[in-house]
């Protein structure tokens, strides 16, 4: 989709889980509609590749390794944003992990670790960018899925999770509506060429059976997925607030049927 070049001029985007997949297509979204973008991953690495990636935009850029799970880290990372950039005023919540095991082989450690990165990972971002945040404009965008409404077996973790931040995002929404701050949700359905799915299809017949499932008979691209923060942080979505806006082809419409058949195959 075409938006205005300037768009995001002069704004800043905190992004946490932003140096690959979807989140750095949303980050790298950002920066070309003339965002500055700060991103953070646990890898040194990534975060490098990641900045260069953005700067090559023409945009300001910066980042630092910080694990979500660490609320010291995170908090760190979000003041050094706040002093690199000034005022922030958008934050992108999508650090995640994903693997596929049923409840009955899933350690107490397992369902935990998911836990831990997606759901005290969102709350630990959300809350240390808050002191940054608080005026008319400000937009927090969480990364949940699908799975948060749709269970799927095998994604006990994740859809446990999911939910969670769905909820989450409810009630920042209410808390911090009066200041002006805006607590979307974006839940994603497939999304081709990414992490995620390479987890859940590790195969090419798997990948085509599932697309086949769904009522658009294909995955998303990651810029479609941009294309829905881009909006939800836009004026265009300026009364939306507490919304979890599913991107997902129709897919969900129809339960989460279509995942278990890949896996019993
Ligand atoms: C069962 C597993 C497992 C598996 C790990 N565990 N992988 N259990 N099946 N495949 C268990 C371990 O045995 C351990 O429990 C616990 O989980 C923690 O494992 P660690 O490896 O120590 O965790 P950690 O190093 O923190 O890594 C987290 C991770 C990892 C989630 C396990 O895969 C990761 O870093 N993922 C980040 C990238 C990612 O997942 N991207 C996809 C996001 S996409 P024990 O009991 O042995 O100690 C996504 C898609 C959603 O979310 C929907 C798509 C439609
Ligand atoms: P991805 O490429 O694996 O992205 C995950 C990002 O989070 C990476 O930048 C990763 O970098 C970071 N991360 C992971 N654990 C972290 C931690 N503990 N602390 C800080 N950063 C951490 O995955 P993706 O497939 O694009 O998914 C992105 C988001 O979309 C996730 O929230 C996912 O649940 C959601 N989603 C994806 C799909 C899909 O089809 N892929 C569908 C629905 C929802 P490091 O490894 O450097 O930490």
């Amino acid at each position: 989709m075409t938006f205005a070049a300037n768009l995001f001029e002069g704004k800043t985007l905190f992004a946490a889980g932003a140096t690959s997949g979807i989140n750095l297509g949303i980050a790298n979204t950002f920066a070309r509609l003339g965002a500055k973008v700060f991103v953070l991953s646990r890898s040194a690495e990534k975060v490098e590749t990641a900045v260069a990636t953005l700067r090559e935009t023409g945009a300001q850029a910066d980042g630092a390794a910080a694990d979500v799970r660490d609320y010291a880290m995170v908090k760190a990372a979000v003041d050094r944003c706040a002093e690199r950039f000034g005022p922030i005023d958008f934050v992108l919540s999508g650090a995640a992990g994903n693997f596929v095991s049923r409840a009955a082989d899933l350690s107490s450690n397992g369902f935990r670790t998911v836990i831990d990165i997606d759901l005290v990972g969102s709350f630990h971002v959300c809350r240390a960018a808050y002191e940054h945040l608080r005026k008319p404009g400000a937009v927090v965008i969480n990364i949940s899925a699908t799975q948060s409404f749709t269970p799927m077996e095998g994604q006990v973790h994740v859809c446990a999770a999911k939910a969670g931040i769905d909820a989450m995002a409810r009630v920042l929404a209410i808390e911090w509506g009066p200041e002006g701050v805006r607590v979307n949700t974006i839940a994603p359905g497939p999304v081709e060429g990414t992490e995620g799915m390479r987890r859940l299809t590790p195969s090419e017949a798997q990948r085509k059976m599932l697309a086949d499932g769904i009522p658009l008979r294909r995955y998303a691209t990651i810029q479609e997925i941009a294309d829905t923060a881009v909006f939800l942080c836009s004026p265009a979505g300026g009364y939306m607030n507490g919304e979890v806006v599913v991107c997902d082809g129709g897919q969900s419409l129809l339960g989460g049927k279509s995942f278990s058949d890949l896996w019993a195959a």
